[in-house]
Order: C-alpha cells, then sequence, then structure tokens
C-alpha cells in the first residue's frame, strides 16, 4: 500500500483498500499502543489550525507524541507571523523546511488543497469551512467498522445541519463508495444537503423532517451540531438552532443495535442522558480518532508496522 508521501484532501482521496488497510493498523495500534511508541522518533509534525478545534487538533498531537515524534505549530493564527501579514502559502512554504508532516485547517473551501501545491511533504486537511473533513471521516468508518463489522449494507441517518456540516459531506461520499448503503437525510429545509453533494451520491437518499419517525430502521444515527459560525445572519441561526434533540425516550423509537455517533462538539442536539446508553459510542468515536491518526501519520511518512 504505497500512501507515502500523499496529501489527503478529500475524504475519497485514498481507495476503498487503502481506508482499509488504515482501519487495521489502528486496530492493531489501539490493542497494543506500547509496540507503536517509538516509530515516529525524531519525526516533526507541523499543525496549523486557522479555526477552533480540540478533538481534530489534540488528536493529531496526542497521536503524534504517542508514536514518539514531536509537534510544532499553532492553534490560533493570531500567534503566527500570519498577524503582521504573512501569506499562508508562505507560512507552510516556511514550515515545510521544519517538518516532515504538515496538518492545515482553514476557514475557507478548498485552501489545504491550493497549499498543498506549494509543499513536497504529506498535506493533511482538517477541515476546510464548510467543505470536507477527511479525518473525521476515517475516524467514522473505523468506529463503523469496528461496531457494524462492514462498511457496506448500513442504513445511516444524518441528522442536524447538512448544508454546512463537513463532516457529512465527508463522510456520504465516502459511505457511498460500498454496495447496498442507503441515507436518511434528516434536516430542516433551510439545511438540507446541498445539491451539489446529493447529485454525486449513487445509492439511496430519503429526504426527512422528522427524527423520531426516521429512526426506527436506521443501523447509524450521526447526530450534527447546527454550525453557528457558518450562518449568513444570527436570525437563520436563531429559527435553527434547538431543532433536531435526541433525548434518551426518544431512543426507544431506535433499534436495539443503532449506534449514535457524532463528530463532537455538541451543543444541545444530544442530551446528556443519552450518554449512559450502551447505543451511544460518541466518544469512544472520538478516542478511535487518535488511532485511526497514529495510522495515517504512519502511512504518510512511509513507516512500516
Ligand atoms: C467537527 C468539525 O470541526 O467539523 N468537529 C470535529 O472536527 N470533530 C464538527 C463540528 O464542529 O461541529
Amino acid at each position: 500500500m504505497v500512501l507515502k508521501g500523499k496529501h489527503l484532501l478529500n475524504s475519497t482521496d485514498f481507495s476503498v483498500d487503502e481506508i482499509f488497510s488504515l482501519i487495521c493498523l489502528a486496530e492493531k495500534i489501539a490493542s497494543n499502543p506500547e509496540k507503536y511508541s517509538e516509530k515516529c522518533r525524531g519525526k516533526i509534525m507541523a499543525s496549523l489550525f486557522y479555526e477552533p478545534s480540540t478533538r481534530t487538533r489534540l488528536s493529531f498531537d496526542a497521536a503524534m507524541k504517542r508514536l514518539g515524534g514531536a509537534v510544532i505549530g499553532f492553534s490560533d493564527p493570531v500567534v503566527s507571523s500570519h498577524s503582521k501579514g504573512e501569506t499562508i502559502e508562505d507560512t507552510v512554504r516556511t514550515v515545510e523546511c521544519y517538518s516532515d508532516i504538515v496538518v492545515v485547517r482553514h476557514p475557507e473551501p478548498f485552501r489545504p488543497h491550493k497549499l498543498s501545491r506549494y509543499i513536497l511533504i504529506p498535506l493533511i486537511n482538517a477541515g476546510d469551512g464548510p467543505n470536507q473533513h477527511p479525518t473525521q471521516t476515517l475516524t467514522d468508518l473505523f468506529t463503523i467498522y469496528h461496531y457494524k463489522k462492514r462498511l457496506s449494507g448500513l442504513k445511516i441517518g444524518l441528522c442536524g445541519d447538512l448544508k454546512y456540516g463537513r463532516t457529512v459531506h465527508s463522510l456520504i461520499k465516502a459511505m457511498d463508495r460500498y454496495d447496498n448503503n442507503s441515507f436518511v437525510c434528516i434536516s430542516l429545509d433551510n439545511l438540507k444537503l446541498p445539491e451539489e453533494i446529493s447529485k454525486e451520491i449513487s445509492s439511496e437518499i430519503i429526504e426527512s423532517s422528522e427524527l423520531e419517525i426516521s429512526m426506527h430502521d436506521l443501523d447509524i444515527l450521526y447526530m450534527t451540531r447546527i454550525q453557528k459560525e457558518r450562518f449568513e445572519t444570527i436570525e437563520e441561526y436563531e429559527n435553527s438552532k434547538g431543532c433536531y434533540i435526541l433525548t434518551r425516550d426518544k431512543l426507544d423509537f431506535a433499534k436495539e443495535d443503532t449506534i449514535i455517533m457524532h463528530p463532537l462538539p455538541r451543543v444541545d442536539e444530544i442530551h446528556e442522558n443519552v450518554d449512559e446508553d450502551k447505543r451511544a459510542v460518541y466518544f469512544n468515536q472520538a478516542k478511535a480518532g487518535m488511532y485511526i491518526r497514529m495510522a495515517l501519520i504512519m502511512m504518510l511518512l512511509g513507516i512500516s508496522d
């Protein structure tokens, strides 16, 4: 599997076989992390976050450190030369001089794609505005595979902000490549999955505005946050927030083996009383994110198992 030196910009950049290799490696790492603790000794990862993040940034950070590597970078561009007027292209070219791999989150769609043309070391898109979030998708696929033992023949409910939610955009494209998956897109009218994405999907898509009614035959319910920061007006956000709230009693509508996923952070869309239910897997999903990122870093750096 030759992922060495590649960039990861979109959730479908890697073949399904390459993704399966990543999942297998992540599983091995999760079951014996000690074995991998020196794999990236002497390597440096640069982490450039131009947008807020908790899980993605910290899990990349933890992943590299658990592999014995080091991390440089910033979590707020205000402390970088960005605030002196430096272009991000110049920042990335400079960072290439110091590091072996670079992770970039940026509010503008396709900015990481453009930046990747300036450098030869692997660049990972850690989220580009409302567009894509490929490493969240790797996390999601690893989690789904862990609980369902397959990535095909699944009915997946996607609920919340399907318009601006990059995790949904990346996940639906990635899951569309496996056989017999279908999607139930549950959202308000103003937050529907954009048509330019739905027209690319060949699997069945059912649209719904009702969470309870849609839940009964789902294998996976993927909840998402209403993305306040992406709305054009605060009024539009105010009219949309709180539209879908999953509570413990609503889970009675779901199957016993439905898994409840969420990329996190949550605001109010999943009540805390759901956390105790065995179907709620979102914190395990966050942990899976660290292991799959360890696997990804190793493979992009060409480090063998
Ligand atoms: C998501 C993101 O940043 O797109 N979070 C994450 O990376 N785990 C989802 C969100 O911000 O709502």
